[in-house]
């Protein structure tokens, strides 16, 4: 069973970063050369899926406009003889991608996103991906868990330990170890305090799911925030089928928050092949 198909939630105000969100959409910001959604889509393209579905909303068109041929500027390139800037440009959208978007026309929550695109999806398992939560691991987190859910033909959550202190900022589980990086879950409770967490282990912004989690968010209630939330179809989908957590090997960078944002640039940066060098001895420069 493959995974082809993937849901980019990205209607959000991302009101934690204005006023730069005031205009443009918090998936558009770069980190270092590349908007933070085109990290996703490459995640989810190095791990086999094609069909790329946005749910979106308004003043989100930079996101569509990012993906599509940019006619003048290949032209122009093409004409100035700049092959590897074409070829920067041209990439963004590899032939065999397909780009479909679906509009969320109100901000009722991430599990009512997930259900806006529940018929481009039809009876399949597919990927979600939170775009502000940039991850980087070797090979790529998605691609890591298609792995897992090739061997488990089950929903696979990717975990990581949180602090005690941070239980309130994401979805929690808590099950039997399975082995050193899998954990066969029994509960999951969206933002719980953290007297009240059943763990640390936190879910980072990427998913795996059977295509039964769209019945379970339709019949959720309002949840945290008074949201539609995918954790809650996720602990109703847990009573009839298994689902797993998956401590990836990689790093999340929050780029939900300035700070995280901050930080994945700095990091990014120090990586990159041409400015990674030069970047660093500013750095030290700077003698902090
Ligand atoms: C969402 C989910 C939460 C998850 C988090 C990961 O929360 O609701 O369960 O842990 O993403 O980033 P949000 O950050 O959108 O409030």
């Amino acid at each position: 069973m493959q995974v082809k198909k993937a849901i980019f939630p990205v209607a959000g105000l991302g009101t934690r970063f204005l006023p730069v969100t005031k205009a443009q959409p918090k998936e558009m910001l770069p980190v270092v050369d590349k908007p933070l959604i085109q990290y996703a889509v490459e995640e989810a393209y190095a791990a086999g899926v094609r069909e790329m579905i946005f749910v979106t909303g308004r003043h989100k068109r930079p996101i569509e406009d990012h993906f599509d041929m940019t006619f003048e500027l290949e032209v122009a390139l093409e004409q100035a003889n700049k092959r590897e800037l074409l070829e920067v440009v041209r990439s963004v959208k590899p032939a065999d991608m397909e780009c479909i978007y679906v509009r969320q026309s109100q901000a009722l929550g991430l599990g009512h996103a997930v259900l806006c695109a529940q018929r481009l999806v039809g009876n399949e398992p597919f990927a979600v991906l939170l775009a502000d939560d940039l991850m980087i691991g070797e090979p790529p987190i998605l691609q890591q868990m298609v792995a897992q859910f090739q061997e488990w033909r089950a929903s696979i959550l990717a975990v990581q330990e949180v602090p005690l202190e941070h239980t309130r900022r994401y979805g929690v589980v808590a099950g039997v170890s399975v082995s050193d990086r899998l954990i066969d879950v029994q509960r999951i409770v969206e933002k719980p305090s953290p007297e009240l967490a059943p763990s640390r282990l936190g879910v980072a912004g990427r998913y795996i799911l059977t295509p039964g989690v769209f019945h379970e968010i339709a019949a959720q209630p309002r949840g945290v925030g008074g949201e539609i939330q995918l954790t809650d179809g996720i602990a109703s989908l847990l009573r009839r089928e298994k689902v797993f957590a998956y401590q990836y090997s990689g790093k999340r960078y929050d780029c939900g928050s300035k700070d995280g944002w901050l930080e994945a640039n700095v990091e990014l940066a120090l990586q990159h092949p041409e400015l990674g060098e030069g970047f660093r001895a500013y750095l030290k420069s700077l003698a902090l």
